[in-house]
């Protein structure tokens, strides 16, 4: 990115409620990541009432795609027009799109956390150690990206005080960081001084969507995932494919709507909840085909996704460097007090030179 363009400010107001949030950028973002974070960060900023920092996690990418690098560059770009397409609106002036690796404050927070945060601690977290199961080779920028991420967190820290507040709305899964990275703030500020506001949690009440093949997750990976970019036909195509009950064989066989990818889906995006229990109802009582239900759940989609995909029409020739530059000089703004404080109490500023 560098520095190249002449950055203006959107507002100078300091705010006391902030939120951050982010994604790994590894790809096109998919219907799991709507249901699991990307509505309620639209509905956070649209309150207004907060500062929102989203924020691009290149570097964090790295820890899993450090042997593709080429991918990144890519996918910042569809993560950012991803991201538009849903309604996030950086042209607000409370909504900053930040790009992780362009914020040398950041890293440095980063290294200087990863003083007092403790190894056996990160071992022991739940979410690590599960994903540690597919990780061959773990580097050591894998094993330290709890602490890595409570740097994103704290850098954009509030000021200490009653009116202070550091959201993050993620989803369950990162539970178990988001306590590492408090009691790594609370460590820090008794031990050094108050700087670091504790993080409050925002759990999504969504949970996580099932792929199509009715794994427990929806993922690019697992070749199981509805993009938000994909066309009419490619939904319709990846609804077809769909797995329905496995134990009903035949149209008058009753069937069940609880695990069922299908009715999963329905209940998640299809707008006309009279056509969803009529649906179930009928399905239970084995006198609808899965063709028929199928051939409405791809149309309640694709009724889904036709606004999200004008919107990203819209964009198609839009500044994403310029909307990355503004957002990550906001978070840079944001970070500087925070990191400076940190040095001195560290013992690490030298007045002078
Ligand atoms: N680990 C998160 C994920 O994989 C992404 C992330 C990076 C993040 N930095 C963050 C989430 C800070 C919340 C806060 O989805």
């Amino acid at each position: 990115m560098g520095c190249r363009h002449q950055i203006t400010p959107k507002e100078q107001k300091v705010y006391l409620k902030r939120v951050l949030t982010g994604m790994r950028t590894t790809g096109s973002l998919h219907l799991g990541h709507y249901v699991g974070a990307l509505k309620q960060w639209k509905e956070i900023q649209d309150t207004g009432e907060y500062e929102c920092f989203f924020l691009l996690a290149d570097v964090q990418a790295l820890t899993t795609h450090a042997d593709h690098p080429e991918l990144l560059t890519k996918s910042v770009r569809e993560v950012v027009l991803d991201w538009l397409s849903v309604g996030l609106d950086p042209n607000l002036p409370h909504v900053h799109f930040v790009l992780q690796s362009q914020v040398p404050e950041r890293h440095e927070l980063s290294v200087l956390l990863s003083m007092i945060a403790r190894y056996k601690e990160v071992l022991r977290n739940p979410t690590l150690k599960t994903e540690l199961r597919t990780q061959q080779d773990a580097t050591v920028g894998f094993m330290a990206y709890p602490v890595d991420q409570a740097a994103d967190i704290y850098m954009v820290s509030p000021q200490p005080g009653s009116e202070s507040e550091l959201l993050v709305p993620v989803g369950r899964d990162q539970s178990p960081h988001l306590e590492f990275a408090n009691s790594l703030a609370r460590r820090f500020n008794k031990k050094y001084g108050l700087v670091f506001v504790p993080c409050t949690a925002l759990v999504g009440k969504l949970g996580r969507l099932v792929g199509i093949d009715g794994m427990t997750k929806m993922s690019k990976s697992l070749n199981n995932a509805i993009n938000l970019s994909d066309d009419r036909k490619t939904v319709e195509e990846s609804v077809r494919r769909m797995f329905t009950d496995p134990k009903r064989v035949r149209a008058d066989i009753p069937g069940d709507t609880r695990n069922n990818p299908v009715f999963i889906y329905h209940r998640a995006f299809n707008a006309d909840k009279a056509q969803v229990r009529d649906l179930g109802r009928l399905y239970r009582a084995g006198r609808v085909g899965d063709v028929e239900v199928k051939r409405k759940l791809a149309k309640a989609l694709n009724d889904f996704l036709d606004p999200i995909r004008q919107r990203r029409l819209q964009y198609e020739s839009v500044d994403v460097r310029g909307i990355l530059e503004e957002g990550t000089w906001a978070a840079r703004k944001a970070c500087q007090p925070v990191v400076e404080r940190v040095r001195e109490l560290m013992h690490l500023s030298y007045p002078g030179g």
